[in-house]
């Protein structure tokens, strides 16, 4: 496989607001947000609904545009999606009317790079334990199993950026601790930058480089702890303890007066 080209993705002063639908106001989604991220950091995002994660990866994604501030690739300005921006949703987006094989293939056929390409069809199915469920459609599979089909699905583009929007919130807590894992042994294969929204505090600090604290109205970043602990980690050692900790104080979850 080619190897993707070392990124550096920005947010410079980025600002998001929506107007709310009941009255004039207006949603500070997001308030002057300054981030640097690069190629071979899990970049875990964490922080109470409503304080902007999922509008981080929209503007990433070239979803939606910043109000103000600019968002670059290696300098270049994202403006709209592209392949090399790949997204995974909570709920595992497939068509359900395709096989497992035919979703994961679908998107390099549609680009007409499917010929010549079926051995990576082949390993993507072999990545996620798959084989056999490749004739399956997505309504015969379990949450996890679905769930894995949509991460390769996105993953077979090699996208430079992966952005993964609480990818495991849908998933029983075994299955759950177990695809942490699968994405992590996968990730750790090419190194591309991974920004991944989470609500589980343990979850962001077993996968992450680093893990960005968000706050809401105006959503904004309260803390930006780098985890440089080697994988795998452990979720009862003392050093986990401290990040969990630490996050859940700059969340007020600390349980102490802030
Ligand atoms: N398309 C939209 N239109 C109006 N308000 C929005 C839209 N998208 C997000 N918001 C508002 O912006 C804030 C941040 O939303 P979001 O990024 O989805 O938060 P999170 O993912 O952290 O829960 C919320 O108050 C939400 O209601
Ligand atoms: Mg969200």
């Amino acid at each position: 496989m080619a190897e993707n080209r070392h990124v550096t993705l920005k947010l410079e002063g980025v600002s998001k607001s929506f107007a709310k639908v009941e009255n004039d106001e207006v949603t500070h989604a997001l308030n002057n947000v300054d981030l640097t991220m690069e190629s071979g950091e899990f970049i875990s995002l964490v922080g109470p609904s409503g304080c902007g994660k999922s509008t981080i990866l929209r503007l990433v994604a070239g979803l939606i545009p910043p109000t103000t501030g600019k968002i670059t690739v290696n300098g270049q300005e994202v403006t709209k999606p592209s392949p090399e921006r790949g997204m995974v949703f909570q709920k595992p987006t497939l068509f359900p009317w395709l096989t497992v094989e035919k979703n994961i293939a679908f998107s390099l056929q549609m680009q007409g790079k499917l010929k010549g390409n079926e051995d990576k069809v082949e390993r993507m199915l072999k990545t996620i334990g798959l084989e056999d469920f490749r004739d399956d459609y997505p309504g015969q599979l379990s949450g996890g199993m679905a769930q894995r089909v949509a991460l390769v699905r996105t993953l077979i583009n090699e996208p430079e950026i992966l952005t993964l929007d609480e990818p495991l919130g849908a998933l029983d807590a075994f299955t759950r601790m177990n695809m942490q894992d699968e994405i992590l042994n996968i990730w750790r294969q090419k190194k591309q930058l991974a920004v991944m929204v989470t609500h589980d505090v343990d979850e962001a600090i077993y996968m992450g480089t680093r893990v960005i604290v968000m706050e809401a109205n105006p959503g904004r970043i309260v803390a930006d702890i780098p985890i440089p602990d080697e994988y795998p980690r452990d979720r009862s050692s003392q050093t986990f303890v401290e990040y969990r900790n630490r996050i859940l104080n700059k969340l007020h979850y600390g349980g102490k007066h802030q």
